[in-house]
């Protein structure tokens, strides 16, 4: 045991999921990018504050009011840490990646959309991050376009660099595909689409817990990710947005917190970022990402990335001598996310005999079905990694896969 595979082995200890058997078996869990497994820290803080904090925020003139308050800035302000991010209050409390592709559509492009303007987006977009951009070009007879993926999974930046022009007014695009892996330069993305006056939403849903995330450097407009892909709950994710966008951008739903002055004729707004906060919000998320958050800072992300694509060049070595397995996206930069398929296999009937052995994984198009034309297939079986996988993991899913192969062809 290397010294890296002793910490993960630690760190896997602090997921209590793991311990169970699924069909007789123990428990492989290799579907990370759809949600990640959460840590007892993270649970553990959620059902204290439940138990002995609940209270709403910045509302109650009591002590469970102001302490559930100050957790929930507190949060806000790891976030805003963790993202290398100006100040705290750019980021904005959204329940997730989608609902923060959303807002940024409705609030911040629609209202200066016009015909003839044009959106790029990429083709390996999960389509969270294309429907809400359809969604605003069919209101105002704007266009999205879509970036080209080569065949080995990687983003052809010449065609961006191509498809660039006066007209782009967003660039929306992914940091890592949650189909392919592949890692996405978003510095270099930045740099190029400001050059011609575009903006940039980074979804960084597959990203944040795989790879440090320094939105300062990458330089981008918007920036969003969900809790629950970063070992925290459920409902719940981040927004980043640059201070002078956000400030000019009209609210996305009115309510509660949102505001600063209400009459029956008239209402003025509150100040980022509760002006994109109205209601209640999902405090224990909030709570529950800081702990999260917490508990990728004591494992340290940079070896996170180091352990992930120690697994990720593992397992790729390992599947790649199967007779007739495919790989789907072979880009030399990317996350720990292996699609393939078998050839003459179905995707599902090879996902149901790995579930058989106890070995979790995704089947389908993954949310990204324009890649999934792109790539000439209909479907891939997708094993995805993280900090609490190992080689035991691997080497149950080869062995799955050969059984399937041997069940199925
Ligand atoms: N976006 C998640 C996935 O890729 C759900 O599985």
């Amino acid at each position: 045991m290397n010294s890296l595979s002793e910490r993960f082995a630690k760190v896997r200890a602090e997921f209590p999921a793991l311990e169970q058997k699924v069909n007789g078996r123990d428990l492989v869990y290799l579907d990370s990018a759809a949600t990640t497994l959460k840590p007892r820290s993270v649970v553990e803080r959620i059902s204290h504050f439940y138990l002995y904090e609940s209270s709403n925020v910045h509302r109650g003139a009591h002590y469970l009011s102001d302490k559930a308050t100050q957790a929930f800035e507190q949060a806000r302000a790891k976030v805003a840490n963790f993202l290398n991010a100006p100040s705290a209050e750019e980021i904005i409390f959204v329940r997730g990646t989608t609902e923060a592709v959303n807002l940024v559509a409705q609030s911040y492009l629609l209202p200066l959309l016009k015909e003839g303007d044009e959106i790029l987006i990429t083709e390996m977009e999960h389509h969270a991050n294309i429907v809400p951009w359809q969604m605003v070009a069919e209101k105002t007879k704007a266009q999205v376009k879509a970036i080209r993926v080569l065949d080995s999974g990687e983003l052809d930046y010449h065609d961006f660099e191509n498809k660039l022009g006066p007209q782009v007014k967003m660039v929306a695009i992914t940091a890592c595909s949650n189909t392919l892996g592949t890692f996405v330069d978003i510095e270099r993305i930045c740099r190029t689409a400001h050059q011609y006056g575009a903006k940039v939403f980074v979804d960084g849903a597959q990203w944040v817990a795989q790879s440090a995330t320094d939105i300062q450097k990458m330089n981008c407009d918007f920036f969003a990710f969900s809790a629950h892909k970063i070992f925290g709950p459920f409902g719940f994710g981040a927004l980043y947005g640059r201070r002078d966008l956000l400030e000019k951008m009209p609210p996305y739903q009115g309510g509660g917190s949102m505001i600063s002055q209400v009459s029956i004729q008239k209402t003025t707004y509150n100040d980022i970022p509760f002006k994109f906060e109205a209601g209640t919000p999902h405090i224990e998320g909030a709570i529950g990402l800081h702990a999260a958050i917490n508990f990728v800072e004591s494992i340290g992300i940079d070896n996170i990335h180091q352990w992930d694509n120690e697994l990720l060049k593992t397992a790729t070595t390992k599947l790649s001598m199967i007779p007739g397995l495919e790989i789907i996206g072979q880009a030399p930069n990317k996350g720990a996310i292996l699609s393939f398929n078998l050839k003459g296999a179905h995707h599902s009937d090879v996902s149901q005999i790995l579930d058989k052995m106890g070995i979790a994984v995704r089947a389908g198009h993954h949310c990204t079905q324009p890649l999934m034309q792109r790539m000439g297939v209909t479907g891939t079986v997708r094993a995805s990694f993280s900090i609490y996988n190992n080689h035991h993991d691997i080497e149950a899913l080869d062995q799955g896969i050969l059984k399937a192969r041997e069940l199925l062809l």
